[in-house]
C-alpha cells in the first residue's frame, strides 16, 4: 500500500476486534513508524509503551467501557511525554507536536498493515485515567500518556468520515475571507 493509499483508507476505529493476537514484530514495525517521526529540533521526545502482557491489556481494557475498540483491544500502545516540557527552540517546546506526528506515522502503519485503531486522548483526560494507566505501565511522575492506541485486526468495516472538500479549507496564495 503506498502512502496516498493509507491516507485514503486511514480512518478510526471503535468498533470490535477479531480474536488475533498482534504479534510483537507488528507491534514493533508500528512503534518505529513512530520513530521515525519528525520531531521539533529532532528532540525526539514521546516515548512508547508497548502493552502485550494479558493482565495489563485486560486491566487497561476494562477501564473505558464505551469504547467497544479499547474493551477488545488485543494490545495497546501508549504515547508518553514529559509534564513539563523542555524548551528546544527559542524557549519554545514541541513535544505535543512531536507526539502527534509520530502518532500519525503510527496510524498510516497501522492502516497499512491492516490493523485499525482510534486515538484515545480526550478520555485520558478524564478521571485520572492518564495517571492510572501511567502507574501500571510503570510511567515516571514527570512523565504523562499522552495518546493511547488499541490495536487488533477489525471484524468490521468502517469508512473513513467525511472530509471538508478542498475548496472549503485551502487557498493558494490567500487565505479565504
Ligand atoms: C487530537 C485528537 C484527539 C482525539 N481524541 C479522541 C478520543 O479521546 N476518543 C475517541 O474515540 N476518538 C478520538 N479522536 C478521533 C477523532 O474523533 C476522529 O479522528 C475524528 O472523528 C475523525 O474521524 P477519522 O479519524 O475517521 O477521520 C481524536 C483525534 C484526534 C486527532
Amino acid at each position: 500500500m503506498d502512502v496516498f493509499e493509507a491516507i485514503a483508507k486511514r480512518h478510526t476505529y471503535r468498533g470490535p476486534y477479531r480474536d488475533e493476537a498482534v504479534p510483537r514484530t507488528d507491534l514493533q514495525r508500528i512503534v518505529q513508524a513512530g520513530l521515525q517521526a519528525p520531531s521539533g529540533k529532532n528532540a525526539q521526545t514521546t516515548t512508547f509503551v508497548i502493552v502485550d502482557d494479558a493482565q495489563l491489556v485486560a486491566q487497561i481494557a476494562g477501564m473505558h467501557p464505551g469504547n467497544t475498540a479499547v474493551q477488545q483491544a488485543k494490545a495497546f500502545i501508549a504515547c508518553v511525554i514529559d509534564r513539563r516540557p523542555e524548551a528546544v527552540y527559542e524557549g519554545h517546546a514541541f513535544q505535543v507536536e512531536d507526539c502527534a506526528v509520530a502518532v500519525e506515522n503510527m496510524l498510516l502503519a497501522v492502516t497499512a498493515m491492516g490493523y485499525a485503531t482510534v486515538w484515545i486522548d480526550g478520555w485520558l483526560r478524564l478521571k485520572g485515567h492518564a495517571e492510572t494507566i501511567g502507574r501500571l505501565l510503570g510511567v515516571p511522575e514527570t512523565k504523562v500518556v499522552r495518546i493511547l492506541l488499541p490495536l487488533g485486526r477489525p471484524a468490521e468495516t468502517r469508512p473513513q468520515r467525511e472530509k471538508l472538500p478542498f475548496e472549503q479549507r485551502a487557498w493558494f496564495n490567500q487565505h479565504a475571507t
